[in-house]
């Protein structure tokens, strides 16, 4: 019998922390984007849209990673609410991670503007030229944003609540490290 593994795989626990670290930086850059109107609305955007499609990529990366890996099991202590909010909350990040870019990417289309990642790299149209998709576009993609940051929020609230209350090795799972 093969005994269930106590950490995420490597390949897991290192795009959990770099995708950590992007998707912070997006949320920030994307609201310091639309509250901005000097010159840095320009710059910010240009970072924006590589950095988004570059989460897209890595999150489709994480996913084939995920089916391929069985991650640890939660305690079995854990009450059933709980492991069924745990289960729930991580597909909606993944959800989260995979939509919000290509809603980015739509909205852009549906705005008829190019989406260009470097001065010569243009990314082909994904939605047809249309100004009420736009604006529809435009608004989920910012509540789908919002709706990111309180997941992540939850997120982090359960991860220290796993790791400075119940102490059970959840958290240490994706840190690495010893298994208890
Ligand atoms: C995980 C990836 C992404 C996150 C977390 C994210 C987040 C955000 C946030 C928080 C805003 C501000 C919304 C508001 O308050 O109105 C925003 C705006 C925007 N995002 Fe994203 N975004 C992502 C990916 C992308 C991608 C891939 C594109 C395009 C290729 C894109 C294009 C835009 C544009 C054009 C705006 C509006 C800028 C403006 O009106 O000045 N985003 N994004």
């Amino acid at each position: 019998m093969t005994r269930s593994p106590t950490q995420f795989v490597l390949a897991a626990r290192v795009l959990h922390w770099l995708m950590a670290l992007l998707i912070v930086s997006m949320l920030f850059i994307g609201v310091g984007m639309v509250a901005s109107v000097s010159e840095r609305h320009a710059w910010l955007i240009s970072i924006h849209k590589p950095l988004g499609i570059a989460i897209l990529l890595l999150a489709v990366v994480r996913l084939i990673v995920r089916l391929r890996n069985p991650p640890p099991p939660l305690p079995a202590d854990l009450p059933a609410l709980q492991k069924f909010a745990a289960h729930a909350s991580h597909w909606l990040l993944y959800v989260l991670m995979l939509l919000i870019p290509l809603v980015g990417w739509a909205m852009l289309s549906a705005g008829g503007y190019p989406v260009m990642l470097s001065d010569s790299l243009r990314l082909p149209s994904i939605f047809p030229a249309n100004a009420v998709a736009f604006a529809v576009l435009r608004h989920a993609h910012a509540w789908l944003a919002m709706l990111l940051l309180l997941t992540f929020l939850a997120h982090l609230g359960a991860a220290l609540y796993h790791g400075l209350i119940r102490r059970d090795g959840v958290l240490r799972s994706m840190v690495g490290g010893r298994a208890p």
